[in-house]
């Protein structure tokens, strides 16, 4: 039996918006006089906002309250949407158009399992609001990737189960969440080295269809 429906994270899968979250983040780390390089930066791909801070605070010796990190995620936030402000479809990855709609050619299911809070803003910018038959996003989800939450959610709201679903993620902790979660992972990115993928690539337009769908 193969899949029969493709989970897909947003931030460096479908659109090239982590090149954003590393600018914003940056910018927001310089500002406090905080040291970050993008090897610190992979290790926020799929990880909450506020995470995401913690990790980049490593390198802080300041002690910083709680409505103090609240403000630098906004900060980074603000950062980060003006940015967005600037997306299109251009800003699609090479080979997404075509694997989503041989996808749908085929009646696989295709949904949105990503961390992000701003997803909705993203799809409607890149235009592919209302073309995904589910979106399971950073505003729904209590536990961010490494967790499975965000893919389980996106498999119940395509009436899946999860061994019927496959995952593809740009990011470590996004292939531990699909494991973790009982569906198949791809890695496509940064995660074409991650040895916990099923099917590596570098990116979507050298997918194949057979091997992406197979048990
Ligand atoms: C993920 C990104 O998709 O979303 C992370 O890979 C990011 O880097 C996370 O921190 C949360 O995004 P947002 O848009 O809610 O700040
Ligand atoms: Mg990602």
């Amino acid at each position: 039996m193969s899949k029969r429906a493709v989970i897909f994270d947003l931030d460096g899968v479908i659109v090239s918006t982590d090149e954003f979250h590393y600018e914003a983040w940056k910018q927001m780390a310089e500002d406090e006089g905080i040291y970050f390089d993008k090897k610190i930066n992979e290790r926020l791909r799929g990880v909450s906002r506020m995470e995401s801070l913690e990790i980049i605070l490593e390198r802080s010796e300041t002690l910083y309250t709680l409505q103090k990190k609240e403000d630098l995620a906004e900060r980074k936030n603000n950062y980060y949407r003006n940015l967005l402000n600037t997306l299109s479809e251009m800003d699609i990855l090479p080979g997404v158009m075509n694997v989503l709609k041989a996808l749908k050619e085929l009646g696989i299911k295709i949904a949105i399992g990503s961390s992000s809070k701003n997803t909705p803003f993203i799809l409607e910018r890149i235009k592919l609001d209302g073309y995904f038959d589910a979106v399971a996003d950073g505003n729904e989800i209590k536990y961010s990737k490494p967790h499975p939450e965000v893919f389980l959610l996106a498999a119940a709201k395509l009436g899946m189960d999860a061994f019927e679903c496959v995952v593809i993620e740009d990011a470590d902790a996004g292939i531990e969440a699909a494991n973790a979660g009982g569906m198949k992972a791809v890695g496509v990115g940064f995660a074409a080295n991650c040895l916990n993928a099923k099917y590596r690539i570098k990116d979507l337009s050298l997918i194949s269809i057979d091997e992406l769908l197979k048990d």
